[in-house]
This record gives C-alpha cells, sequence and structure tokens, in this order.
C-alpha cells in the first residue's frame, strides 16, 4: 500500500456549517451511523470508505485498498469518488470505464479530473453539504461534485454538475450522477433490483454479483421511467442480507426520463455503481460557455439488513423529498375503473355521494371529460381524440369541472381531476395547430400508440410548456380550493426527436424533455401549492424520486387485484414510503384479472398504502357499505402510523410463502399496526408460524385490537389483551387464517 500518498488527518466537519470552509486534503462526511472517507490522491479525490461509522480518517486511510484489491498485481482502478473515462488517476493504464465521457472541443476523448476546490457550503440544520469542484488537467472544464449528507435518515444525496469552458461544444457520451468505483469490501455481492412491466410493476429480483460481471438495469422509455425496472438497487456487501440483517448499500436515482445504472464487479473485485440519465440514443452536446446539473441520487448504507435501508430512504422521502412529505393523504374516489369514458354528471354525483357516506374526503374525476366537436373524448371517441384540448366537453358536463367542484363541496368533499399533459392525439385542435409540437423525426411517419393517434409533446420546446401551462393555468385558476391532479403519462418515446432542436442538438432531446417537464411541474407546484399531485404513468410508471420532488404520491399500479397488489407494493415499498403509494379499492371480478377476492381482502391490502376507491358505490350492497364505513374509520385513526410510520416487513411474498406481512410502527413506538395476507389456501396454511412482529418497543405493553373484522370472523385469541414488546418480538402473534385469501390487520397501542 502506498502511504505515502495518503494525507494522515482527516477533518471532521459538524453538522452543519454556517459559510463555505476549505476541507483540506481528506474529509469524512458523517450521518447518524455511516461515514464516507474522502481523500486526494495523485491530485484526484478518491473515495476510501463508505458503509459504517468510522472516526478516524487515518484508518481509513491505512486500510483502503490500493492496487491489492482481490490480491491481484493486475489490480489496477483506483476508488474515484467520479469515474471518468480515460483518467489515468483512477487506473494505473488509463480508465477503460467511468460514468463520465466527455469529447472534448477539439475532439480529445479522455478526461483526467483534479480537484480544485474541495469545500463545505452552508446548507439547513442536519446536512453537512460536501462540494468537490474537479478540473480535467488540460481543458477548462468542470465537474462540481456535490454530496449532502443528512443526519437524521443515513442518506446522501449526490449530484454532480458540468461546466464547459472550452471554446467549443462538447459531447457527453455518458454522463452518470453517480460513477463511484468502491475499494475492495467483500468477497460476495449481491443485487436486487425491481423489474416489470405494465399492472406487474416492481417485481423484486435478486441475484449474486460474480467476478468479472456487470449487472445493468435502465429503462429507455422516455416517459414511463418506472416500468421495466425502478431506478433503485440494494447491493448487498459480504453475506447474503435478509430484511433484518447483512451489509447493504442502496440507492435511488430521481430522474423521470430515461436512465441506467449499472453495478460492475471486475476480475478483481473491483466494484463501480454508475447511475444517471441514459445517452443511448447519441451523445448530449453541452455548447461553450453551458453547464448542466444531472439528477441527483440518494444513497445510503445499514448493516442491519434491507429493512433499514427501506426506512431510511423513506424517512429522507418524508423528510426532505416529497413536496409535503408529512402531510396526511386523504381517502379518496377515483372515478376510472367506476365509469370509464362512460359517465354523466348524475354518475359523478352519485359516487360523489357513495363515497362520502363511506367516509371519503376527495373526488377525482379521471380521463375523458375533455375535448369538443369531433375530438371530445367521450363514450363513443374514448382514448383515440382530444390529448392536449384542455377544455371541458361541455356535451358530457354542462357544468363543467367548476359544477363538479360545487356539487363535491356541497357533500363536504375535496375535488380533482386527471390530466395527461405531456401527450397530444394526432385527432385534437392543438397538433392540428402545431404538428411540430411533437417528438418526432422531421423526416419519417409518425409512430402513434394508444387509440392509434397518441403521441409525446416536445416539452424540450418552452413554447410547448408555456401552451399547456397557460391551458392548465385556465383550469386550475377557475376551480376555487382545487386540491388535487392525477398527472397520467401514457406513452414511451415512439419517435425520437426535436422539431424545436437543432441539428446537432438532436440527442439532447429526452435529458431536455425531462427537465422541461420538471420545469413545467415546478411553475404549477409554485402557483397552486395547495393542488396535491398524483404521479401516474399507465399505473406505476412514475415510481421515481424526479416526479416525487413535485408529486405527493403515484398510481401502484393499473393492476388492482388485491392479491397482485400484495407483490406491487411490496416491491414499490424497498424504496417508497407508504403515504406515497395510491393502493385503490375495487369492484370483483377484478378488472385486470377477473379474480374475485373478498371485500375485506381489499381493504385491508389498500389500507397498508394511501387508501381509495375506484368504484361505483351504487355497486355495493347496503352491508358492504357499512364494513367500508368501518374501514375508512379506522383507516383515518390509523393513518398517521401507516402513512408516517416506519415500515417492517415481516414474511415476504417471494419465496413460495402461503402469505406475506408487515408492519408500520409509529416514531415514538406508541402505535403499531400489523397486516397479513394469505396468497394461497392450504388446510396446512390455515396456523401459520406466529408472526414475528419487529420494531417494537421491549419492555412496553400493547393492546391488541383486531380491524377490519367481517361477519365477527377474528384471527387472533388474544384480541383486546394487552401484550408485551418483547412477547410479540419472540415469541410472535399466533393467528388462523381461514379460506381462500383471508387476511387480518391489527392495531396495536401502547398503555
Ligand atoms: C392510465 C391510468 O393508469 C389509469 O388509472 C387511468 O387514469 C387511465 N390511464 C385513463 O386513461
Amino acid at each position: 500500500m502506498h502511504l505515502k500518498n495518503f494525507l494522515p488527518a482527516f477533518a471532521v466537519l459538524a453538522a452543519s456549517v454556517a459559510f463555505a470552509a476549505d476541507v483540506g486534503d481528506s474529509f469524512l462526511l458523517h450521518t447518524r451511523s455511516t461515514t464516507m472517507a474522502f481523500a486526494k490522491r495523485n491530485g484526484a479525490w478518491n473515495l476510501l470508505h463508505y458503509g459504517p461509522k468510522v472516526a478516524q480518517g487515518a484508518d481509513a486511510a491505512a486500510l483502503a485498498s490500493d492496487g491489492f484489491a482481490g490480491g491481484s498485481f493486475m489490480a489496477t482502478r483506483r476508488p474515484a469518488v467520479y469515474s471518468a473515462y480515460g483518467d489515468k488517476a483512477q487506473d494505473k493504464g488509463i480508465n477503460k470505464f467511468g460514468g463520465l465521457q466527455v469529447t472534448h472541443a477539439d475532439g480529445c476523448l479522455t478526461t483526467y479530473l483534479e480537484g480544485v476546490k474541495a469545500e463545505t457550503v452552508e446548507d439547513r440544520p442536519g446536512v453537512t453539504h460536501l462540494v468537490l469542484t474537479q478540473k480535467d488537467r488540460v481543458y477548462p472544464f468542470y465537474v462540481v461534485q456535490h454530496f449532502r449528507a443528512m443526519e437524521g435518515c443515513d442518506v446522501v444525496e449526490t449530484w454532480v454538475e458540468l461546466r464547459n469552458e472550452e471554446k467549443g461544444a462538447v459531447r457527453l457520451g455518458r454522463m452518470d450522477s453517480l460513477a463511484l468505483d468502491f475499494p475492495l469490501i467483500a468477497n460476495r455481492f449481491y443485487l436486487q433490483s425491481a423489474t416489470g412491466q405494465w399492472s406487474c410493476e416492481s417485481q423484486l429480483v435478486e441475484t449474486e454479483l460474480v467476478r468479472g460481471q456487470t449487472i445493468a438495469i435502465g429503462s429507455r422509455s422516455g416517459v414511463r421511467d418506472a416500468w421495466e425496472a425502478n431506478a433503485s438497487f440494494m447491493l448487498t456487501v459480504g453475506e447474503k442480507a435478509t430484511e433484518t440483517s447483512g451489509r447493504v448499500i442502496g440507492g435511488v436515482l430521481c430522474w423521470s426520463g430515461s436512465w441506467g445504472l449499472s453495478v460492475q464487479r471486475d476480475q478483481c473485485d473491483f466494484v463501480e455503481v454508475r447511475a444517471g440519465a441514459d445517452t443511448s440514443q447519441g451523445a448530449y452536446v453541452l455548447d461553450a460557455g453551458k453547464s448542466i446539473t444531472l439528477p441527483k441520487f440518494a444513497l445510503t448504507y445499514s448493516a442491519a439488513g434491507k429493512g433499514q435501508v427501506s426506512r431510511n430512504i423513506h424517512k429522507w422521502a418524508r423528510d426532505w423529498q416529497l413536496p409535503a412529505g408529512h402531510k396526511l393523504r386523504p381517502v379518496l374516489l377515483n372515478s376510472w375503473e367506476g365509469s370509464y369514458f362512460t359517465f354523466t354528471e348524475k354518475v359523478l354525483h352519485d359516487m360523489m355521494d357513495g363515497v362520502k357516506e363511506m367516509g371519503g374526503e376527495l373526488f377525482v374525476l379521471d380521463d375523458g371529460w375533455f375535448g369538443t366537436g369531433k375530438y371530445a373524448r367521450d363514450a363513443k371517441n374514448q382514448d383515440r381524440v382530444g390529448l392536449g384540448d384542455w377544455v371541458i366537453n361541455p356535451e358530457k358536463l354542462p357544468n363543467g369541472l367548476v359544477g363538479l367542484n360545487d356539487e363535491a363541496k356541497k357533500r363536504g368533499l375535496a375535488f380533482g381531476f386527471w390530466v395527461e399533459p405531456e401527450m397530444v392525439n394526432t385527432n385534437s385542435w392543438i397538433y392540428n395547430a402545431h404538428p411540430d409540437w411533437i417528438v418526432r423525426e422531421k423526416t419519417r411517419p409518425v409512430n402513434v400508440g394508444r387509440g392509434g393517434s397518441q403521441t409525446v409533446l416536445d416539452y424540450a420546446n418552452p413554447a410547448v410548456r408555456q401552451n399547456i401551462y397557460d391551458q392548465l393555468d385556465a383550469l386550475y385558476s377557475k376551480i376555487p380550493g382545487l386540491s388535487y391532479i392525477k398527472w397520467d403519462a401514457n406513452a414511451d418515446f415512439m419517435n425520437m426527436g426535436s422539431p424545436y432542436l437543432d441539428a446537432e442538438h438532436q440527442a439532447n432531446m429526452p435529458f431536455d424533455y425531462t427537465v422541461g417537464l420538471y420545469d413545467l411541474l415546478a411553475k404549477l407546484r409554485a402557483k397552486y401549492p395547495q393542488v396535491d399531485i398524483q404521479a401516474c404513468s399507465s399505473g406505476g410508471g412514475h415510481a421515481d424520486y424526479g416526479f416525487l420532488r413535485y408529486a405527493d404520491e403515484f398510481w401502484g399500479s393499473d393492476n388492482t387485484d388485491a392479491r397482485e397488489r400484495v407483490f406491487i407494493q411490496w416491491g414499490e415499498s424497498q424504496f417508497y414510503p407508504a403515504c406515497a403509494i395510491a393502493a385503490h379499492v375495487t369492484d370483483v371480478p377484478n378488472h385486470q384479472t377477473g379474480r374475485t377476492t373478498p371485500l375485506k381482502y381489499r381493504f385491508d391490502v389498500a389500507m397498508a398504502g394511501r387508501l381509495g376507491f375506484e368504484l361505483h358505490p351504487k355497486n355495493m350492497k347496503p352491508e358492504e357499505v357499512a364494513f367500508a364505513k368501518q374501514c375508512v374509520a379506522d383507516y383515518k385513526r390509523i393513518r398517521p402510523t401507516v402513512q408516517q410510520g416506519d415500515l417492517y416487513r415481516l414474511v415476504s411474498p417471494y419465496g413460495g410463502s402461503p402469505l406475506a406481512s408487515l408492519m408500520y410502527v409509529s416514531e415514538d413506538k406508541r402505535r403499531a399496526v400489523v397486516f397479513v395476507w394469505s396468497l394461497e389456501r392450504g388446510i396446512c396454511h390455515d396456523y401459520p408460524a406466529p408472526i414475528v412482529l419487529q420494531g417494537l418497543a421491549q419492555d412496553a405493553s400493547y393492546r391488541l385490537k383486531e380491524l377490519n373484522v367481517m361477519k365477527g370472523a377474528k384471527h387472533v385469541r388474544v384480541d383486546g389483551k394487552a401484550l408485551g414488546g418483547d412477547a410479540l418480538m419472540s415469541m410472535g402473534l399466533p393467528i388462523r387464517l381461514r379460506g381462500d385469501y383471508d387476511s387480518a390487520v391489527f392495531e396495536l397501542t401502547a398503555e
């Protein structure tokens, strides 16, 4: 080990600083229980450690590997904080990998980074904000890398700004937000990610990452970024982690466009993790004098398994990322599955009456209210027309959205409605007027999607965004007290190009599109801060923290089959808190799978997220309405625990278990809610192993109350009893299940 390359003294910084302060050549960035150790070597910044807390920088320096990785003389890479293609200081030859590839203005393909400034800058209390300014050793090309350590939730946010001060444009072949090389930290690695498709989002997969392999996931949709994979990962370092054991690095990219994420374990056990906006359509052209801010990445580490990784990210989301992460989310009814395109005002009023009776708080009108004349999105035209013409269809709704809002208010309900602002149908007035406003190649026929006519607007073009802003502003401003927007997006980029951008900048379209989308969302959110947003993209296609900077929640999936939802919500819970996962009780047979599950099962599953309805209450029997009323009343009581509490996943639905179970515990550990859902019926599954609880106070005594009891059928013998936290977490809660799709919910209150 070349100890002479290390500078022994690391600066240890207090939790927050009042002004910019130079950190010298080494630095420890701490959260409550993790440390990132940085050191400048050969003029470049390296990451010597990321994991459990290390108090002494000298220890990190002495123990970090430097050329001994895997015990092989071939080990050549150095743990760069931001790995750039071609950098000699990051490799003994030149680095052939790297999350940044720049073709400089003169055609040079390599970038050699050196640290020019390292400082902590002022930030909010509880945050240490480190800024590493790096520059190419020859070219005036700058990489400004930020690390914000959030003390309380053990999360480090990191992002990069690239600044081109060269004489001409540079091309960014890769421009990752995270491009960390880790020194050798284990002999085994396992990568968990979430994959899926429409109505099957966030299915967990895990595989061992063996020596010499790279695992890459990503989305090139451009819009539905969270379908084929979620932009997140959990990397187990060492023996396979469980919910409660093992060393796990978890991370999530905050980006709503195309993205790529890869973990490489090279032939010498060196691990590189990269994540960022995808550039597979071509290099991003950054003009002279311009800079670009790349998407943020949230990174966390736990030595206590995957459950803690999730809790860290959930807390970060509620405390720092969601627009109003501590606001309790309302119980709503969305009109979609209850009426699709066929509603009349009377149908919607009846739905409002129904949801009000059951205790709901918000009515949301879904697709089908807009478009005029031959482009009216009515029961006949359905999804073939109208997108982009955000004006009311007076034939369908003579009193408009304003009238519906009035009706909702009369019933004491809040009101919201659906839009799909990134899309147009070629069958629309707006497209007829502006055929050059869509994402397309100038020379090729336009590929279309849903309804045979759907295309994506070119949000790289400010005039397009302004038009949509003006249309939405006109609608919002007329609806007093408007409280909710469902923001849908039902297409991928089916064409590739921007009529607005010049030939040189065509490949910038996907990135500029997403930046444009955020610009529009930010403007609307700033003018209408009280209007909550649900991110939707053909279901869970916008389960991403880029959108969730502006949106309060996302629609978990178009698949509302409760059994399927157990898996989908389980996958989504890895990185997203319950307050952000919209889960609705729908009619049976289920519209997606045809399966019939009991109403209780549907409630028991939906109540583990942000509860809502998506059915016509008129189709419910009086006893079902009575049951629903009780469920909603109970949900309102347990809502703070479910939506704001810590999640403990107890029994996974994966791996052949006949049931799944999870629980939420309030921060003060005074309240908890336990959910159990059976997945497969069988006599031998009716008396499963007791459910061993987690997260309770050992010495507290909890009064147990079973909720959502249907026809007096309880699942425990200890209902109403006070039970010790220690017993519940060691012996577990013995339960009995009966029949297909049985389930149970228990409320625990400390005495
Ligand atoms: C797709 C969404 O996921 C559904 O919930 C619904 O809003 C439809 N679009 C409407 O077209």
